[in-house]
């Protein structure tokens, strides 16, 4: 695939692990394992294709309304996927971004997470970004409060906040805008997921259930986003003379 046609900014909310599950008789745990297995092979890929940043739906604010085993289930496939993935991640030179609360995130998982984000901080291959303990609308609110404080202490003006001055308090603070955001499991929601940076977005919303989710299927995606006329609220034809 030609370079230019490649998405900046891939987001994926990788849904459908519960329907899979339930489909192959197995518990919800055991499709949020083949949906870990799913997304080892989407993150090299990114990686090999040079895609600037691969952003990843892990837990929103509202997945702690899940039973406690569910939840328990994914907070442990956390903790094992940055303990068995660090060591190739880092090897990659793939850098690591934790976008939502971690402070709301049981010990170990956020001393694993923060660990991560560390040891992987000078790398500058792909970026990474896994969400977990995030909401779209309390990362918009969090900045607000940001600029708010810096205004009061007379660091900002009112005046200068502009998008440079709001984005840089968003958790994706220096990364690009999402070019591509795709959503498995025929679901066509965001949920919330990176409300802000998903302005000029272009949505594909396949109906494969994440654990399905193959590299031909990422391809096929790359693939329509490159065929997508971006406007970005420009024309492109005139009929005008
Ligand atoms: C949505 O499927 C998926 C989630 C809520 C969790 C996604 C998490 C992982 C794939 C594993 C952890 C991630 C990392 C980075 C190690 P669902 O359960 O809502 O599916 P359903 O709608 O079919 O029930």
């Amino acid at each position: 695939m030609n370079d230019k046609a490649l998405p900046r900014h891939v987001a994926i909310i990788m849904d459908g692990n519960g329907r899979w599950a339930k489909q192959h008789m197995l518990k919800v745990a055991l499709g949020h394992r083949a949906g870990v297995e799913a997304l080892r092979a989407i993150i090299r890929e990114s990686s090999d294709l040079n895609i600037d940043t691969l952003s990843l739906f892990a837990f929103s604010t509202e997945n702690w309304r899940r039973s406690e085993t569910e939840v328990a289930a994914l907070m442990q496939l956390l903790l094992e996927y940055f303990m068995s993935e660090i060591d190739e991640l880092d090897e990659n030179n793939v850098r690591i971004r934790i976008l939502g609360e971690k402070d709301g995130l049981p010990a170990p998982q956020r001393r694993a997470l923060e660990a991560a984000e560390e040891r992987t901080k000078g790398n500058t291959g792909l970026n990474l970004c896994i969400a977990i303990n995030y909401g779209g609308r309390q990362e918009i609110i969090r900045a607000a409060r940001m600029l708010a404080q810096k205004a009061l202490s007379g660091e900002l003006s009112p005046e200068q906040i502009d998008e440079k001055a709001f984005s840089d308090c968003l958790y994706t603070a220096g990364l690009p805008d999402v070019d591509l955001l795709i959503r498995t499991s025929g679901e066509m929601r965001l949920s919330g997921f990176l409300l802000y940076q998903c302005a000029y977005a272009e949505f594909l919303f396949p109906e494969t259930l994440w654990p399905d989710f193959t590299l031909e299927d990422y391809h096929r995606a790359l693939e329509a986003y490159a065929a997508r006329d971006r406007r970005f609220g420009g024309r492109t034809w005139s009929n005008e003379s």
